[in-house]
């Protein structure tokens, strides 16, 4: 594949069966890394795995659920046995908990679902990246937060989410701080909204129509998955090489209000 910000560089992403995760698994292939899918959706990992074929990548598929610490560990052991090392990881997999209705209605099965995925999960895979890349000496990790993880949001239902994105935030400003020497950067992305399943999801429950979300954010649409996948490539490169502990905004300028 045509490219050089990647090339020669392995990278993992989970929760690559849909939205965020595949449009970056195609964006890091297209500049030329070897990429593994990791998810729970085997059958949409599969797909995301052809896709990158199709574009001339080289891909491959492991199941785990980010939940699971032995998953986690399984998963990293897989990549490096599949393509040699891990260089990049982009800590994708998360999930929405909206629905649950106003701060003072969620439930703790709400507040245990967003935590256990779009926190726990984080920290399991950043544990055994970091393992994997300090005996490397080199790598970098990218975590998916979102504007939520920057900001509060005018909207009801989404507190465990918001506390759960914002704690992504300071697990990427705490290991980039004790492994700035090590060789290895530790940044996030914070997406405003993206079209993909999860937001189509909410938009199909109520909680949010298509104008609303758009108008939230300055440049007056949603973003593509690609234009995050396009950020995350960029930290993940040697061209983001004194960039280390930062939470970035993608997001239309949403957050520069
Ligand atoms: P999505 O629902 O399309 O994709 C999430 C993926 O994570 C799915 O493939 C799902 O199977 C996987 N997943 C869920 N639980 C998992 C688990 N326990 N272990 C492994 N994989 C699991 O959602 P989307 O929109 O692509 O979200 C990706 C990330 O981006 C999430 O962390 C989300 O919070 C974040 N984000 C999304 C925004 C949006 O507007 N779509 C905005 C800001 C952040």
């Amino acid at each position: 594949m045509a490219g050089s910000l990647l090339d020669g560089r392995t990278a993992l992403i989970t929760g690559a069966a849909s939205g965020i995760g595949a449009a970056t698994a195609l964006v890091l292939a297209r500049h030329g890394a070897k990429v593994v899918i990791a998810d729970i959706n085997e059958e949409g990992g599969r797909r995301t795995v052809a896709a990158v074929e199709k574009a001339g990548g080289e891909a491959d598929f492991v199941w785990a659920d980010v939940r699971q610490a032995d998953a986690v560990r399984d998963m990293v052991a897989f990549t490096v046995r599949r393509f040699g090392r891990l260089d990049c990881a982009v800590n994708n997999a998360g999930v929405d908990t909206a629905g649950d209705g106003r701060f003072h209605e969620v439930s703790e099965e709400s507040w245990d679902a967003s935590f256990e995925v779009n926190l726990k999960g984080v920290w399991w895979c950043m544990k055994y990246e970091l393992a994997q890349m300090l005996e490397q000496g080199s790598g970098a990790i990218v975590n998916v937060a979102s504007v939520a993880g920057l900001v509060g949001i005018e909207a009801p239902l989404v507190s465990p989410y918001i506390a759960a994105k914002h704690g992504v935030v300071g697990l990427t400003k705490a290991a980039a701080l004790e492994y700035a020497t090590s060789g290895i950067r530790v940044n996030a992305v914070c997406p405003g909204a993206v079209r993909t399943e999860m937001v189509d999801g909410l938009i199909a429950q109520g909680i949010m129509t298509l104008e609303q979300t758009a108008a939230y954010h300055p440049l007056g649409r949603y973003a593509n998955p690609s234009e995050i996948g396009e950020a995350i490539a960029w930290l993940c490169s040697d061209a983001a090489s004194f960039v280390t502990g930062l939470p970035m905004a993608v997001d239309g300028a949403m957050t520069a209000r």
